[in-house]
Protein backbone atom coordinates (compact mmCIF):
# COMPACT_ATOMS: atom_id res chain seq x y z
CA UNK A 1 0.00 0.00 0.00
CA UNK A 2 1.01 3.62 -0.66
CA UNK A 3 2.57 5.17 2.45
CA UNK A 4 0.51 7.47 4.63
CA UNK A 5 2.88 10.24 4.14
CA UNK A 6 3.31 13.78 3.70
CA UNK A 7 3.65 14.74 0.16
CA UNK A 8 7.29 15.69 -0.01
CA UNK A 9 6.51 16.40 -4.02
CA UNK A 10 5.46 19.82 -2.87
CA UNK A 11 8.71 20.98 -2.05
CA UNK A 12 9.14 22.85 -5.46
CA UNK A 13 6.62 25.43 -4.53
CA UNK A 14 6.47 25.72 -0.61
CA UNK A 15 4.03 28.08 0.58
CA UNK A 16 6.17 31.49 1.16
CA UNK A 17 5.20 34.39 3.08
CA UNK A 18 4.57 37.24 0.92
CA UNK A 19 7.86 39.11 -0.88
CA UNK A 20 9.87 35.93 0.09
CA UNK A 21 11.96 35.55 -2.99
CA UNK A 22 11.18 31.70 -4.46
CA UNK A 23 12.88 28.86 -3.66
CA UNK A 24 12.45 25.52 -3.62
CA UNK A 25 13.25 22.93 -0.97
CA UNK A 26 13.88 19.44 -2.46
CA UNK A 27 16.28 16.67 -1.72
CA UNK A 28 18.97 17.03 -4.17
CA UNK A 29 17.94 14.31 -7.54
CA UNK A 30 15.53 12.90 -5.16
CA UNK A 31 12.34 12.53 -8.20
CA UNK A 32 15.31 10.21 -9.49
CA UNK A 33 15.50 8.21 -6.86
CA UNK A 34 13.38 5.40 -4.90
CA UNK A 35 13.93 5.77 -1.47
CA UNK A 36 14.68 3.01 0.36
CA UNK A 37 13.05 1.57 3.43
CA UNK A 38 15.48 2.64 6.65
CA UNK A 39 16.85 0.26 8.75
CA UNK A 40 17.52 1.56 12.29
CA UNK A 41 20.75 0.31 13.25
CA UNK A 42 21.58 -1.73 16.20
CA UNK A 43 22.86 0.90 18.82
CA UNK A 44 25.41 -0.53 21.29
CA UNK A 45 25.56 2.37 23.91
CA UNK A 46 23.42 5.40 24.13
CA UNK A 47 24.33 8.60 22.71
CA UNK A 48 23.15 11.29 25.92
CA UNK A 49 22.33 14.87 24.57
CA UNK A 50 23.28 17.16 26.80
CA UNK A 51 22.14 20.66 27.70
CA UNK A 52 24.06 23.72 26.12
CA UNK A 53 24.72 25.65 28.95
CA UNK A 54 26.63 22.77 30.43
CA UNK A 55 27.59 20.69 26.97
CA UNK A 56 31.50 19.27 26.58
CA UNK A 57 30.84 18.59 22.83
CA UNK A 58 31.53 22.19 21.77
CA UNK A 59 34.62 21.74 20.00
CA UNK A 60 33.26 18.96 17.85
CA UNK A 61 29.82 20.77 17.17
CA UNK A 62 31.63 23.78 15.69
CA UNK A 63 33.90 21.36 13.60
CA UNK A 64 30.68 19.51 12.44
CA UNK A 65 29.54 22.94 11.16
CA UNK A 66 32.24 24.22 9.61
CA UNK A 67 32.36 21.24 7.78
CA UNK A 68 28.69 21.10 7.03
CA UNK A 69 28.52 24.64 5.70
CA UNK A 70 31.39 24.12 3.57
CA UNK A 71 30.01 21.81 1.53
CA UNK A 72 28.36 23.06 -1.80
CA UNK A 73 24.52 23.63 -1.48
CA UNK A 74 23.53 20.29 -3.37
CA UNK A 75 25.44 18.20 -1.89
CA UNK A 76 22.92 15.92 0.17
CA UNK A 77 24.30 17.26 3.55
CA UNK A 78 24.97 20.57 3.19
CA UNK A 79 23.38 23.40 5.06
CA UNK A 80 21.70 24.48 2.89
CA UNK A 81 19.69 20.91 2.60
CA UNK A 82 19.21 20.60 6.19
CA UNK A 83 17.54 24.07 6.93
CA UNK A 84 15.47 22.89 3.14
CA UNK A 85 14.41 19.40 4.38
CA UNK A 86 12.65 22.15 6.94
CA UNK A 87 10.92 24.33 4.38
CA UNK A 88 10.16 21.06 1.82
CA UNK A 89 7.94 19.77 4.59
CA UNK A 90 7.06 22.19 6.93
CA UNK A 91 5.70 25.32 5.21
CA UNK A 92 3.00 23.27 3.44
CA UNK A 93 1.87 23.00 6.78
CA UNK A 94 2.53 19.48 8.11
CA UNK A 95 3.26 21.24 11.39
CA UNK A 96 -0.31 21.67 12.70
CA UNK A 97 -1.31 18.33 13.50
CA UNK A 98 -0.05 15.13 15.13
CA UNK A 99 2.98 14.55 12.72
CA UNK A 100 4.62 17.63 14.06
CA UNK A 101 6.79 15.06 17.26
CA UNK A 102 7.36 12.28 15.41
CA UNK A 103 8.37 14.26 12.02
CA UNK A 104 10.97 16.60 13.71
CA UNK A 105 12.33 13.62 15.83
CA UNK A 106 13.57 12.28 12.62
CA UNK A 107 14.28 15.17 11.33
CA UNK A 108 17.19 16.17 14.36
CA UNK A 109 18.21 11.89 14.26
CA UNK A 110 19.44 12.68 11.04
CA UNK A 111 21.41 16.04 11.42
CA UNK A 112 22.88 14.59 14.21
CA UNK A 113 23.83 11.32 12.34
CA UNK A 114 25.45 13.39 9.69
CA UNK A 115 27.07 15.55 11.64
CA UNK A 116 28.61 12.85 13.19
CA UNK A 117 29.62 11.11 10.46
CA UNK A 118 31.38 14.02 8.95
CA UNK A 119 33.90 14.30 12.01
CA UNK A 120 33.89 10.54 12.81
CA UNK A 121 32.53 10.13 15.51
CA UNK A 122 29.69 8.03 15.59
CA UNK A 123 28.59 9.03 19.50
CA UNK A 124 28.30 12.53 18.50
CA UNK A 125 25.29 14.34 19.84
CA UNK A 126 23.70 17.93 19.85
CA UNK A 127 23.16 19.89 22.59
CA UNK A 128 19.48 20.87 23.58
CA UNK A 129 18.23 24.77 24.93
CA UNK A 130 17.11 23.63 28.21
CA UNK A 131 14.38 26.84 28.21
CA UNK A 132 11.87 24.85 30.82
CA UNK A 133 14.47 25.28 33.76
CA UNK A 134 16.02 28.52 34.85
CA UNK A 135 19.37 27.81 33.90
CA UNK A 136 18.29 27.23 30.13
CA UNK A 137 15.58 30.25 30.07
CA UNK A 138 18.18 32.86 28.23
CA UNK A 139 20.00 32.09 24.68
CA UNK A 140 23.28 30.08 25.44
CA UNK A 141 26.35 31.10 25.43
CA UNK A 142 27.25 28.59 22.68
CA UNK A 143 24.95 30.35 20.24
CA UNK A 144 26.22 33.76 20.76
CA UNK A 145 29.92 34.09 20.43
CA UNK A 146 30.43 36.00 17.00
CA UNK A 147 33.31 34.47 15.98
CA UNK A 148 31.19 30.39 16.16
CA UNK A 149 29.44 28.99 13.01
CA UNK A 150 26.88 28.47 15.69
CA UNK A 151 26.18 32.02 15.95
CA UNK A 152 23.19 33.92 13.66
CA UNK A 153 22.91 37.24 13.18
CA UNK A 154 19.15 37.29 12.52
CA UNK A 155 17.74 37.29 15.91
CA UNK A 156 16.12 39.71 18.20
CA UNK A 157 18.69 41.99 19.91
CA UNK A 158 16.42 43.06 22.56
CA UNK A 159 16.16 38.62 23.69
CA UNK A 160 20.08 38.71 24.40
CA UNK A 161 21.50 37.55 27.05
CA UNK A 162 20.64 37.62 30.49
CA UNK A 163 16.88 38.82 28.43
CA UNK A 164 14.80 35.66 30.09
CA UNK A 165 12.67 33.23 27.82
CA UNK A 166 9.35 34.33 27.56
CA UNK A 167 7.13 30.78 27.19
CA UNK A 168 4.20 33.15 26.40
CA UNK A 169 5.80 35.56 24.18
CA UNK A 170 3.17 37.33 21.95
CA UNK A 171 4.97 39.32 19.34
CA UNK A 172 4.63 42.41 21.42
CA UNK A 173 8.26 43.76 22.68
CA UNK A 174 6.27 45.36 25.83
CA UNK A 175 4.33 42.63 27.15
CA UNK A 176 3.50 42.24 30.60
CA UNK A 177 6.18 39.75 31.37
CA UNK A 178 8.14 41.36 29.37
CA UNK A 179 8.35 44.38 31.52
CA UNK A 180 8.44 42.39 34.43
CA UNK A 181 11.67 41.18 33.44
CA UNK A 182 13.08 44.58 32.20
CA UNK A 183 12.64 46.07 35.67
CA UNK A 184 14.30 42.30 37.48
CA UNK A 185 17.09 42.96 34.71
CA UNK A 186 17.59 46.82 35.80
CA UNK A 187 17.62 45.94 39.68
CA UNK A 188 19.75 43.01 38.66
CA UNK A 189 18.11 40.28 39.83
CA UNK A 190 17.16 38.15 36.87
CA UNK A 191 14.46 35.76 38.48
CA UNK A 192 11.58 37.89 37.45
CA UNK A 193 9.60 35.36 34.63
CA UNK A 194 11.16 32.15 36.07
CA UNK A 195 7.91 31.44 37.80
CA UNK A 196 5.68 32.32 34.58
CA UNK A 197 7.47 30.04 32.59
CA UNK A 198 7.11 27.33 34.75
CA UNK A 199 3.94 27.73 35.34
CA UNK A 200 3.65 27.61 31.68
CA UNK A 201 5.02 24.11 31.05
CA UNK A 202 3.24 22.84 34.08
CA UNK A 203 0.10 24.17 32.38
CA UNK A 204 1.26 22.77 28.72
CA UNK A 205 2.74 19.30 29.67
CA UNK A 206 1.88 18.06 32.59
CA UNK A 207 -1.53 19.44 33.15
CA UNK A 208 -2.00 17.47 29.24
CA UNK A 209 -3.29 14.37 29.70
CA UNK A 210 -4.72 13.17 26.55
CA UNK A 211 -2.31 12.36 23.38
CA UNK A 212 -4.80 13.82 20.98
CA UNK A 213 -4.70 17.62 23.10
CA UNK A 214 -0.56 16.97 23.39
CA UNK A 215 0.31 15.83 19.87
CA UNK A 216 -2.14 17.62 17.50
CA UNK A 217 -5.12 16.57 15.36
CA UNK A 218 -4.95 13.50 13.60
CA UNK A 219 -3.62 13.98 10.30
CA UNK A 220 -4.94 11.55 7.29
CA UNK A 221 -3.43 9.98 4.42
CA UNK A 222 -4.52 12.34 1.31
CA UNK A 223 -6.04 15.02 3.45
CA UNK A 224 -5.64 18.51 3.29
CA UNK A 225 -3.05 20.40 5.77
CA UNK A 226 -4.82 22.05 8.35
CA UNK A 227 -3.92 25.55 10.01
CA UNK A 228 -1.96 26.66 12.81
CA UNK A 229 -5.79 27.41 14.45
CA UNK A 230 -6.95 24.31 13.76
CA UNK A 231 -4.74 21.48 13.87
CA UNK A 232 -1.80 22.58 16.50
CA UNK A 233 -1.86 21.50 20.29
CA UNK A 234 -0.49 22.56 22.87
CA UNK A 235 3.41 21.31 23.14
CA UNK A 236 3.28 23.38 19.77
CA UNK A 237 1.72 26.02 20.14
CA UNK A 238 3.16 27.73 23.50
CA UNK A 239 6.53 26.83 23.82
CA UNK A 240 7.55 25.72 20.48
CA UNK A 241 5.90 28.44 18.38
CA UNK A 242 6.17 31.24 20.80
CA UNK A 243 10.47 30.78 21.49
CA UNK A 244 10.37 30.40 17.59
CA UNK A 245 8.95 34.36 17.46
CA UNK A 246 10.94 35.52 20.47
CA UNK A 247 13.76 34.86 19.10
CA UNK A 248 13.67 35.62 15.35
CA UNK A 249 14.70 39.37 14.14
CA UNK A 250 11.72 41.39 14.50
CA UNK A 251 13.62 43.93 12.65
CA UNK A 252 13.16 41.28 9.75
CA UNK A 253 9.27 41.02 7.63
CA UNK A 254 8.45 37.78 8.76
CA UNK A 255 10.85 37.35 12.32
CA UNK A 256 13.20 35.74 10.31
CA UNK A 257 15.59 33.29 10.39
CA UNK A 258 13.73 31.70 13.63
CA UNK A 259 10.42 33.38 13.43
CA UNK A 260 9.48 32.40 9.86
CA UNK A 261 9.31 28.16 8.63
CA UNK A 262 11.06 28.74 5.80
CA UNK A 263 14.32 30.28 7.22
CA UNK A 264 14.22 28.92 10.58
CA UNK A 265 16.65 25.84 10.15
CA UNK A 266 19.42 28.24 8.96
CA UNK A 267 19.93 29.47 12.58
CA UNK A 268 21.65 26.52 14.01
CA UNK A 269 19.97 27.40 17.42
CA UNK A 270 16.75 25.94 15.74
CA UNK A 271 18.58 22.07 16.21
CA UNK A 272 19.02 23.04 20.02
CA UNK A 273 15.46 23.90 20.58
CA UNK A 274 13.88 21.11 19.01
CA UNK A 275 15.88 19.05 20.42
CA UNK A 276 14.35 20.05 23.80
CA UNK A 277 11.21 19.72 22.21
CA UNK A 278 11.94 16.57 21.42
CA UNK A 279 13.26 16.15 25.00
CA UNK A 280 9.81 16.97 26.34
CA UNK A 281 8.00 14.64 24.16
CA UNK A 282 9.91 12.20 26.36
CA UNK A 283 9.61 13.36 29.75
CA UNK A 284 5.50 13.73 29.01
CA UNK A 285 5.34 9.76 27.70
CA UNK A 286 7.44 9.05 31.35
CA UNK A 287 4.46 9.82 33.30
CA UNK A 288 2.56 6.93 32.31
CA UNK A 289 0.90 8.49 28.94
CA UNK A 290 0.59 7.08 26.01
CA UNK A 291 1.50 7.64 21.97
CA UNK A 292 -1.42 7.56 19.59
CA UNK A 293 -2.99 4.34 18.63
CA UNK A 294 -3.93 5.04 15.10
CA UNK A 295 -2.58 3.59 11.91
CA UNK A 296 -2.70 6.63 10.12
CA UNK A 297 -0.61 8.02 12.87
CA UNK A 298 2.03 4.88 13.00
CA UNK A 299 2.80 4.27 9.54
CA UNK A 300 2.68 8.06 8.43
CA UNK A 301 6.61 8.38 6.98
CA UNK A 302 9.06 10.73 5.78
CA UNK A 303 11.99 11.06 3.56
CA UNK A 304 15.51 11.91 4.26
CA UNK A 305 19.07 11.27 3.37
CA UNK A 306 20.77 9.25 5.97
CA UNK A 307 24.46 9.76 6.73
CA UNK A 308 25.66 7.51 4.27
CA UNK A 309 23.83 9.84 1.56
CA UNK A 310 21.08 6.94 0.66
CA UNK A 311 17.33 8.72 0.19
CA UNK A 312 15.37 6.73 2.85
CA UNK A 313 11.90 6.50 4.16
CA UNK A 314 10.93 6.40 8.06
CA UNK A 315 8.20 5.62 9.87
CA UNK A 316 6.52 7.54 13.12
CA UNK A 317 6.06 3.96 14.39
CA UNK A 318 10.27 3.71 14.41
CA UNK A 319 10.24 6.65 16.09
CA UNK A 320 8.43 6.25 19.58
CA UNK A 321 11.61 5.05 21.26
CA UNK A 322 14.66 7.42 21.56
CA UNK A 323 16.27 4.52 22.73
CA UNK A 324 15.96 2.22 19.54
CA UNK A 325 17.14 5.24 17.87
CA UNK A 326 20.46 4.70 20.08
CA UNK A 327 19.96 8.22 22.12
CA UNK A 328 18.66 9.43 25.13
CA UNK A 329 18.71 12.62 27.10
CA UNK A 330 20.42 13.82 30.45
CA UNK A 331 18.14 13.70 33.63
CA UNK A 332 17.82 17.15 34.81
CA UNK A 333 15.25 18.20 37.45
CA UNK A 334 12.10 19.40 36.03
CA UNK A 335 11.28 22.71 38.45
CA UNK A 336 8.07 22.91 36.12
CA UNK A 337 6.62 20.02 38.27
CA UNK A 338 6.18 21.97 41.19
CA UNK A 339 4.79 24.99 39.38
CA UNK A 340 1.37 24.47 39.60
CA UNK A 341 -0.57 28.12 38.59
CU1 LIG B 1 9.25 22.61 11.91
CU2 LIG B 1 9.95 24.46 15.19
O1 LIG B 1 9.54 23.91 13.46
Amino acid sequence: AEPVAPDVKGCNKPTLPQGVEPLTCCPPNFEKKEPIDYVIPNYQTLRIRKPAHDYDNLEKYKKAVNIIKSLPDDHPHSWTQQSRVHCAYCTNSYHFSWIFLPFHRWYLYFYERILGKLINDPNFTIPFWNWDAPEGMEIPAIFIDKSSPLYNARRNQNHQPPMLVDLNWNGNTITHSNYTVLKAICRGDRSGDVKANLATMYRQVYEVKRPICFYGKPFRAGQKPYSLKTGSDSIELVPHNTIHSWTGDSTQPNDEDMGAFYAAARDPIFYSHHANVDRIWTIWKSFGRNDVIDPDYQNASYVFYDENENLVRVKNNDAFDTKKLGYDYKQLDLPWLKAKP
